[in-house]
């Protein structure tokens, strides 16, 4: 008898759960994009690498930037790592425009950038610090004090590498790390053959890369040989990875990176023993994947979890 009455109620309260779940479904769908929430609590922390296709570049540059401002705001006294290269302009512009409009506040904000070229000055219109200068930091409220790029000019490097670990330590570890990838599958400057345990140090530039990048410079002979750049494990280090790639050029890159072997020879594949990823691409850098309907149903049914979740009262939860 008694049991009886626990399962009606039981059955009640399902059926009154699904209802509230499929009303948030409804909810979470008729959503814009800059509304969707992106929980990135340590109690969200996922153990998988997610990956979120989006219908354009500009989609997924606003989806990137979505989620750095969330971990802005969320926790202000955060810390960043930063990339440089043609693909995080757009998620840059989009912070840029936050901090603008909508009071984005940078000012407890910590940065590590990732690399810099060996041998330019911070003040070379090619140098790594330039450029993030040009395309963010002078335009919002961070700290000279916390901004942290790799010095191509230090005297003593290795001793310079070491440092910058011991900074990045010291400022609590990296909360999230903003990655591009190279046309090879490097991150950073973490050439193919690179360990996957590697730390900041020198790094001697691919041919392949030296030619990618010669696009900034007058030619390629001008562009560096070798660079400074955290090491796929000072990567690995970070408690969260967000790879952003787009256009078809990055597709092969992008296969081999999400559903290749764990290798050296694809710097980029290690994120796959991280445990907080989200890879964010657009349909051509995607459009490689031989599992790409596959992972559009995994997002689908992550975004009902975390509208249910969201939408759910805490107490309850
Ligand atoms: C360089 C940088 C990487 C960057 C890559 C791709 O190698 N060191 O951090 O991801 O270029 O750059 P882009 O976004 O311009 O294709």
């Amino acid at each position: 008898m008694v049991l009886q009455r626990v399962g009606d109620f039981l059955e009640k309260t399902e059926v009154w759960q699904r209802r509230f779940f499929d009303w948030l479904v409804k909810r979470a769908k008729s959503d814009s994009i800059e509304n969707r929430r992106f929980p990135v609590e340590p109690e969200n922390v996922r153990i998988f690498m997610r990956i979120i296709i989006e219908p354009s570049s500009e989609y997924a540059s606003k989806r990137a930037a979505a989620w750095i401002a969330q971990l802005i705001r969320r926790k202000p006294n955060c810390v960043l790592g930063l990339a440089t290269g043609s693909t995080p302009l757009a998620v840059y512009q989009e912070l840029i425009r936050q901090h603008r409009d909508e009071g984005l506040d940078w000012s407890q904000v910590t940065t590590f950038n990732l690399d810099e070229y060996v041998g330019l000055a911070p003040t070379h219109p090619q140098s790594y610090r330039y450029f993030m200068d040009e395309h963010l930091f002078r335009h919002i409220n961070i700290l000279p004090q916390n901004i942290n790029v790799p010095d191509g000019r230090a005297l003593d490097f290795e001793r310079y590498c070491r440092t910058y670990e011991k900074l990045i330590q010291q400022a609590g570890g990296i909360d999230l790390q903003l990655l591009g990838i190279g046309s090879d599958g490097h991150i950073a400057f973490n050439e193919p053959g690179s360990s996957l345990g590697s730390r900041t140090r020198i790094k001697t530039l691919m041919r392949k890369t030296i030619e990618d990048n010669a696009r900034f410079f007058a030619s390629p002979a001008e562009v560096p040989r070798m660079a400074i750049t955290m090491g796929v494990g000072t990567i690995l280090d970070s408690r969260q990875c967000l790879l952003l790639a787009t256009g078809r050029h990055k597709a092969e890159a992008i296969a081999h990176t999400v559903e290749g072997p764990v290798t050296s020879q694809v710097t980029a594949s290690a994120l796959q023993l991280h445990r907080d990823v989200i890879v964010v691409l657009d349909e051509a850098a995607a459009s490689l994947l031989q599992r790409i309907e596959y992972y559009k149903e995994v997002e689908q049914t992550q975004r009902e979890l975390e509208a249910a979740a969201a939408a759910f009262p805490p107490e309850l939860l």
